[in-house]
């Protein structure tokens, strides 16, 4: 194996991964390129070279700096030709892809369907890559919408008022969970649990009467607005309510230490099996491990344990 190239979509902790692929690659005197605008930059032949100076002073930096898209040309089979094309004329021996379960389906197809080695690095704040504990960015963004959420609680405890704050996440409420536990939040409501909205509207009501002063309410963003919950509790509970939708925001940021050592430590190790012969697998930490994880795997839908959060929220609140 002579060279490798890198595809990434964009989250706290990419660059940070990049960093430790490239200059992992620099002791097997291994060539890296980095591939422009994920899938689409594998379409149109888009390279640039990486090495040690080019990596340098962005470890703390947020998002890519190799870009990303969301391709749905890669979906097209004719683009998916252009792109193995690409991959044999820049004589790429292998290819290491960050992202999320979008990433990860394309990694699959170009190992399985074309043969190209192929190890994928699992990044993005929803945390829904099957059979991998934690994705690189996810801890960022929790810890984004949870300072966030705090500053909100001053004023929602100081006005006495009901706060519903919508974060990211369109079919999977790990954000959502983990901060309502951390933030002490009344109500999580997330894709993977149906709810029931006059129970909660009857609780407010009870509460208030007892001299419950304000409430925070998170809304995973598949599994309804923000602004719709907002309406209903006001129109059933006539107290006065807030929306905040936090974006983009969970997205970025600097990464934390949990994703930067997760970065430095997959990236190494995916540039290691990548170099053993693996292919059509992903890399990931269990139990602070290094492990491999079959992609066929890793692009089945996540279940996560919902029912622990919710009775801790409850018996919590
Ligand atoms: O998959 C990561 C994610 O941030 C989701 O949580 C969110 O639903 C989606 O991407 C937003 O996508 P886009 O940036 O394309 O609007």
């Amino acid at each position: 194996m002579k060279k490798i190239a890198i595809l990434t979509r964009d989250c706290a902790g990419v660059n940070a991964a990049i960093r430790s692929i490239v200059r992992t690659a620099y002791e097997f005197k291994l060539e890296v390129l980095g591939v422009l605008r994920e899938y689409n930059g594998l379409i149109d032949n888009q390279f640039i070279i990486l090495n040690r100076r080019s990596v340098s002073g962005i470890i703390n930096i947020g998002g890519t700096i190799l870009k990303t898209a969301r391709s749905k040309r890669f979906f097209i089979e004719s683009e998916q030709k252009k792109a193995v094309q690409n991959i044999k004329d820049n004589n790429i021996d292998g290819l290491i892809v960050i992202g999320g379960d979008g990433s990860m389906r394309g990694a699959h197809v170009l190992a399985t369907k074309y043969n190209i080695p192929v190890v994928g690095i699992p990044a993005t704040i929803d945390n829904d890559v099957s059979g991998v504990d934690l994705t690189i960015g996810a801890d960022t963004a929790v810890n984004v919408a949870l300072d966030a959420l705090d500053k909100i609680r001053d004023t929602a405890t100081s006005l006495e008022r009901i706060f519903v704050v919508e974060v990211m996440g369109r079919e999977c409420g790990y954000i959502a969970l983990n901060v309502a536990l951390a933030g002490g939040c009344e109500e999580v409501l997330i894709p993977e649990k149906d709810f029931d909205i006059d129970t909660m509207c009857e609780e407010i009501k009870t509460g208030s009467s007892q001299g419950k002063e304000s409430w925070i309410i998170i809304v995973a963003e598949g599994k309804a607005k923000g602004h719709d919950i907002a309406n209903i509790i006001t129109d059933k509970t006539n107290l006065e309510t807030r929306v905040v939708v936090l974006g983009h925001i969970q997205r970025g940021g600097h990464p934390t230490s949990v994703d930067r050592v997760m970065a430095a430590r997959l990236g190494n190790y995916a540039v290691n099996v990548l170099r053993d012969g693996l292919s059509d697998h992903c890399v990931s930490l269990k139990d602070g491990r290094l492990v491999t994880i079959p992609l066929d795997v890793a692009v089945q839908p996540k279940k996560i344990d919902i029912d622990t959060y919710y009775k801790l929220i409850k018996i919590l609140t």
